[in-house]
């Protein structure tokens, strides 16, 4: 048994959050250790930049800076020691996001990202140009126009929540350009009704032989 990298991604509104619970039990039910986190957070330190990330207004490269900067100290602090005990770590966003909402979003240059992304998640020691990424992402793809009704009175929005429905159509187009070119990528339809969305993070797991019995129904 190995450490598993898991992580969800998708637009504010997806509802990827609210399968970590039962993706949490579900691993737990095959006797393995979780380790659940998210970004921007997982430390202390990640956490405090979450919040100026989250409700001050900046430049997208200090923006990119401050949410690679939470990263590094959350791979070294947390990702790293928990994959090395052969955790499951479930990761509620990773530089997919980054990608997806500095880059697409933002319009940031992807070249800088992708540099700070081998600054980052590079892995010392191994083959050169090797980076830590997840082993699987579940891509919760919903159209911005849905998540956006979603979101709508749900809770106060942050700097991201309340951008503009064109910005959203950027960073969904910024994930699917991701997805299309990683097979780590796993797309979930989160347009369908929560159970059958459940069914399909099932359906991707066993797929991949993550799980050992996905029958277990829906959470
Ligand atoms: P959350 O609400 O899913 O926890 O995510 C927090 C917000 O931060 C969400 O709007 C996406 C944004 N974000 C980025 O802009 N860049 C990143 O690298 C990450 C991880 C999140």
């Amino acid at each position: 048994m190995k450490g598993l990298f898991l992580t969800l991604e998708g637009i504010d509104g997806a509802g990827k959050s609210s399968h970590l619970d039962a993706l949490e039990a579900l691993f737990r039910s095959q006797g393995r250790q979780v380790t659940r986190t998210r970004e921007p957070g997982g430390t202390p330190l990640a956490e405090t930049l979450r919040g100026l990330v989250l409700e001050q207004s900046m430049d997208p490269l200090t923006e990119s800076l401050l949410v690679f900067a939470a990263r590094r100290d959350h791979v070294v602090q947390v990702i790293e020691p928990a994959l090395a005990r052969r955790d499951v770590v479930l990761c509620d966003r990773f530089s997919d996001a980054t990608f997806a909402y500095q880059g697409a979003g933002r319009g940031f240059d992807l070249q800088v990202l992708a540099t700070l992304e081998r600054w980052v998640q590079g892995l010392y020691g191994a083959d050169s140009g090797a980076l830590l990424q997840p082993d699987l992402t579940l891509w919760f793809d919903l159209a911005p126009e849905v998540a956006a009704e979603r979101l709508a009175g749900a809770r106060l929005p942050d700097r991201f929540e309340s951008q503009p429905l064109e910005f959203f159509r950027r960073v969904a187009g910024g994930y699917a350009a991701r997805a299309a070119a990683a097979p780590r990528f796993a797309r979930i339809d989160a347009g369908q009704p929560r159970e059958q969305v459940w069914q399909q993070v099932e359906a991707a797991l066993a797929e991949r032989g993550l799980v050992a019995d996905p029958s277990g129904g829906a959470p």
